[in-house]
């Protein structure tokens, strides 16, 4: 896929130093705009990442009726104006869900349950992505949903409607299948529960409270939701802590460049979330965590990381589902380890923005990585430093780009990222606050 943009990124210069706060949480900020749109009143937000993808979730709800009013220049800060949960309009064009799966799944459960149709699109990845796996539960509730391949590609059309609960077991460790079911719950006759094959993300769990709807959890897999009829603005602020997906980025960049201590500030320590830290501490990171404290509903704490000399390990399958979206990174990680690293029942790589595996595969590689593909992870074979002067393609990942400028500053030259865009996705400012750590990487001029 070609979206353009190519980052340089060359060797460290120095150890990295200082302390960094990464941009609020993407799976956060879709869900406090999500349930902001759907209460009654008003809701405000502090520190909303403004990424691509929460944009696009925030215009989708600005086409059916919520009011959107940013509050600073950075858009961190908003007021969304609520509709009430039956409050929604049909849109009078498709909705665009850009390069975000988030928002797309999360939304078909919001959508099956309106008494409207409406169609929803996405970009060139979103379109490539398995959406049977919402389109199917939400069916069963009551909702039509149709779609290429039979509803399991986008642009999917969605005609809601009366929703009956059920008792969903999701075949899929997968937060936006649970969160999409949970949401069709709101709408749904009697009660919804979830069950899942391995824990995952509890965002949704969490936030609808803040939000006067109940939430039952039942046993460490399994959700229930008894629909209270409205959702109703917070009285207090929601805050939404630094996104441990981003700050994975600087704590892997801390651990292999000689001589690096740096601080993350307040990142969210949901252990829902929390496998990037325990897959690294597996590998003998040196992290710490300072200043522990909550933020609504989310554990949070500074994270200081010293570098140090990793070690490879077996990636325990239980902890995939809470390190999901870092293992671009962790692959680097363990590209530039000590031993053998090997991951495997982490086949849903293979479904991300990217075919992850194959995508960090292919990049390692040329840049002299010793990694095996294999259909459902990876082994690794780590070496102290790896070669530049080679052009890699992050095809439209985001994560890809900036696991790969990580990569660099522990090369013998620098290298070209093409097709790293989709970095605004996610962490727009992700090339300040590398520079502002001493991180080798820039733009390059077109
Ligand atoms: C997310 C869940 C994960 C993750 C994605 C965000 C969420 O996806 O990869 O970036 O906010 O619920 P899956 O649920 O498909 O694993």
């Amino acid at each position: 896929m070609n979206i353009g943009g190519t980052l340089i990124a060359g060797p460290a210069q120095g150890a990295l130093q200082g302390h960094i706060t990464v941009p609020g949480d993407k799976s956060m900020s879709h869900r406090s705009m999500m349930l902001g749109a759907l209460a009654d009143g008003i809701t405000r937000i502090e520190g909303f990442l403004p990424g691509d993808d929460n944009f696009a979730t925030a215009a989708m709800f600005e086409a059916m009726g919520a009011e959107v009013t940013w509050l600073n220049e950075e858009k961190t800060a908003l007021e969304v104006k609520g509709v009430g949960l039956y409050g929604l309009k049909e849109p009078e064009n498709v909705l665009d869900a850009g390069n975000s799966g988030t928002a797309a799944r999360l939304i078909t459960g919001i959508l099956a349950g309106q008494d409207f149709h409406s169609v929803m699109v996405g970009d060139a990845s979103l379109h490539s992505r398995p959406m049977a796996r919402v389109a199917d539960p939400v069916r069963a509730m009551g909702a039509k949903v149709d779609g290429r391949e039979g509803g399991n590609k986008m642009p999917l059309s969605i005609r809601g409607g009366k929703l009956k609960g059920m008792d969903f077991v999701s075949p899929v460790a997968s937060a936006q299948v649970k969160s999409c079911v949970l949401l069709a719950g709101l709408f749904a006759d009697g009660e919804t529960s979830v069950r899942e094959p391995k824990a995952t993300r509890d965002h949704t769990e969490r936030m609808l409270p803040l939000f006067g709807q109940a939430v039952e959890r039942v046993d460490a897999l399994t959700c229930r939701l008894k629909p209270c009829g409205q959702l109703t603005a917070p009285q207090d602020v929601v805050q939404i802590p630094a996104d441990p997906s981003s700050a994975t980025f600087f704590a892997v960049a801390a651990s292999i460049v000689e001589g690096s201590d740096v601080l993350l500030k307040s990142i969210g320590v949901n252990p829902r979330r929390d496998g990037w830290r325990r897959v690294m501490e597996g590998m003998q990171a040196d992290l710490t965590l300072e200043a522990e404290n909550t933020v609504g509903a989310e554990p949070v704490a500074d994270i200081r990381v010293k570098a140090t000399s990793l070690q490879g390990m077996k990636v325990n399958p239980q902890d995939i589902p809470d390190a999901i979206d870092e293992f671009p990174v962790l692959f680097v990680a363990a590209a530039l380890s000590e031993g053998k690293f090997v991951l495997d029942d982490a086949e849903e790589l293979r479904v991300k923005e990217s075919d992850r595996i194959a995508t960090m595969v292919a990049a390692l590689q040329a840049c002299g990585a010793d990694i095996e593909e294999k259909e459902d992870g990876a082994i690794i074979h780590g070496q102290p430093s790896l070669q530049g002067g080679v052009t890699v393609n992050a095809h439209g990942d985001h994560r890809i780009a900036m696991a790969m400028a990580v990569a660099a500053q522990k090369m013998d030259k620098d290298i070209r990222i093409e097709n790293a865009a989709a970095i605004a996705t996610s962490f727009p400012s992700f090339v300040d606050l590398a520079q502002s750590i001493g991180m080798n990487v820039r733009w390059e001029e077109t």
